[in-house]
């Protein structure tokens, strides 16, 4: 389906060339005085000085020449030279009629998809998930709908850290506490089936030992070198402790799953750290031949700096000077392996922004030693910092961090208080209602400020349900298929055919509509989840003004009571699709 600003685009470079001027001239844009027209062409500003001529009589003739077989749009000149556009209510709902029959709403799909990997998520195991991990999930699962919805590839990757020091702090501290364990044995068997099948520890008590021994390292060097240690005969391949760390994995793994379904948060691939322990020597040695790394104090190390840096670039360090491997050599060898399994045009990764440098190294050390193709893009979206209301990072009441699990938890409390104030829910549903409204509430809220910035996380706020809020789309959303049951039980069809809007409300309602398609494609092309929250609330709030003016179940005109009821059957497919994007849904009642 052709874009209304495109249609309006080709109708005008025809009357540029008719009159005379160069077509290219003739972009229409969407208008920056919507109160005065709903498009504008600003070319005959620009063919001025090409033309040596007025800028309002260039309009005048292109105005002129305007072909309209079947009249889509009025156009008129304003001083000094503007051609102001306002399309025909006939032309806009055509353009809706057809829109509702394209199977992708409008939404533009690639020709060629491009293969996506998006790299979100990023937990570290044994650490119970806080709500310092919500971003990531969040806004890396709305960009690959996002990216879905327009025809791409995608591959969404959770990128465990599975494989760092603090697998070997859980092993250290648990080797203090059971020395017993057959872990521990010098001759722990190898066969990993041969360990009792039940782990050694529950997962409170997992997380209740990561902490304990991160704290013990801090303080205690000896401690600290035996972790480094374990983590090292970890990376090697001790049978003992690979078997606990199995055990580890299974446990917190499980956890992490449960607690990403709650947020409606899915990864096809789950990837970590240690997936790519196999990667790492063979592309060390390539490093080192093909001359790309280079010892520097004993560390292995790829200069990134360019000439034109504003700041400093240190090189990406790939091996310490232990011979450990570290976080930026399993981020290289995870490119080596996407780029073997999936050979991807681009990854994205949906990592907080205090890692921005960090990311700078990565890619430039991974296209420098050509780790990936000539054209594979490697991005990072860096969001900012989930405050509290004091501007802190988000914390208990206590001071602590706190999990996201007793933030959903506290939320959906609330949920549950509103929605029984409320009445429109039956006691049964209340439970699923509440957390399907929650989800809204923490998903929105974060998704609508721009990723890179910083926003204060606001119960009151994001949980109200006027305002530009989760809840308030939702509240949208049932509200019109409250009205779509009614006029089923009253027999009225809600597919009969769209008329011309019946008042500027109408118009207004029909317009964000028609470009509902182009807001998706600049959110993805922006890579900005933002967007479609503030379309939906423009959507929300047009949609709200004009069932507040308009008696719908009541009208006596069939045909026109019909196309207000089809109308609002696209209002709320397009409603439906972006919350679908963003990654929430609604309820049948609220
Ligand atoms: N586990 C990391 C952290 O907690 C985030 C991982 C981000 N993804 C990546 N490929 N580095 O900081």
């Amino acid at each position: 389906m052709e874009k209304i600003q495109n249609v309006l685009t080709s109708k005008l470079k025809e009357a540029f060339l008719a009159a005379g001027y160069d077509p290219s001239y003739g972009e229409v844009r969407l208008s920056d005085r919507p109160d005065l027209c709903e498009f504008q062409c600003n070319g005959a500003l620009a063919a001025a000085k090409k033309y040596r001529k007025a800028p309002f009589m260039i309009a005048d003739d292109v105005v002129a020449a305007l072909s309209h077989g079947e009249k889509i749009f009025d156009a008129d000149v304003v001083r000094p030279g503007f051609i102001n556009i306002n399309v025909t209510g006939e032309f806009l709902a055509d353009l809706l009629g057809q829109m509702d029959s394209d199977p992708y709403l409008s939404i533009p799909q690639a020709e060629t998809p491009k293969k996506i990997v998006i790299d979100y998520g990023g937990p570290n195991v044994a650490k119970p998930l806080h709500v310092g991990h919500l971003r990531s999930a969040v806004i890396g699962e709305s960009i690959k709908r996002l990216a879905r919805a327009c025809g791409d590839d995608v591959t969404g990757d959770v990128h465990l850290g599975d494989w760092g020091l603090q697998m070997g702090l859980i092993i250290t501290e648990m080797k203090k506490r059971k020395p017993e364990l057959i872990y521990f044995r010098d001759d722990a068997p190898s066969d990993m089936d041969a360990y009792p099948k039940e782990a050694p520890f529950t997962l409170a008590e997992l997380e209740e030992v990561y902490p304990c021994a991160s704290a013990k390292s801090k303080e205690d060097e000896a401690y600290k070198a035996e972790a480094l240690e374990a983590t090292h005969l970890l990376q090697m391949g001790r049978p003992g402790y690979r078997a606990m760390w199995l055990k580890i994995m299974e446990l917190s793994v499980a956890d992490l799953k449960k607690n990403y379904e709650r947020l409606d948060v899915s990864f096809d691939l789950w990837n970590g750290e240690s997936t790519v322990q196999p990667y790492i020597a063979p592309m060390v040695e390539k490093l080192k031949a093909e001359g790309y790394a280079h010892y520097d104090q004993g560390a292995l190390v790829i200069d990134v700096a360019e000439p034109d840096d504003k700041i400093e670039i240190p090189p990406c360090m790939v091996l310490k000077s232990d011979g450990a491997s570290l976080y930026n050599t399993t981020d290289l060898a995870t490119i080596v392996q996407r780029m073997e399994d999936i050979n991807p045009d681009e990854i994205i990764y949906v990592v907080d922004k205090r890692q921005s440098l960090y990311f700078v190294q990565v890619f430039r050390a991974a296209i420098k030693a050509h780790l990936v193709g000539e054209n594979t893009k490697l991005v990072h979206v860096g969001f900012g910092t989930m405050n509290g209301k004091d501007g802190k990072p988000f914390k208990t009441r206590q001071g602590g961090v706190m999990r996201l699990e007793t933030l959903l938890d506290q939320i959906k409390e609330s949920m549950v208080r509103k929605i029984a104030e409320n009445k429109n829910v039956r006691e049964e549903d209340a439970d699923g209602t509440a957390e399907i409204v929650s989800l809204s509430a923490i998903k929105y809220g974060d998704l609508s400020n721009q990723a890179s910035k910083d926003y204060v996380f606001d119960e009151e706020k994001f949980t109200a349900f006027e305002g530009n809020t989760g809840p308030y789309i939702l509240y949208t959303i049932v509200r019109i298929k409250s009205i779509l049951e009614k006029a089923c039980a009253q027999g009225f069809a809600t597919d009969s055919e769209l008329l011309a809007p019946a008042d500027p409300a109408e118009k207004a309602l029909m317009l964000d509509l028609a470009r509902f398609g182009a807001s998706i494609e600049e959110a993805y092309g922006e890579l900005a989840p933002h967007k479609i929250c503030a379309y939906i609330y423009e959507t929300a709030n047009d949609f709200n003004r004009f069932y507040h003016g308009t008696k719908i179940l009541s009208e006596e005109n069939e045909a026109r009571r019909g196309s207000y009821l089809r109308l609002l059957s696209i209002v709320l497919k397009v409603l439906n699709k972006s919350i679908d994007i963003l990654g929430f849904e609604a309820p049948d009642h609220m």
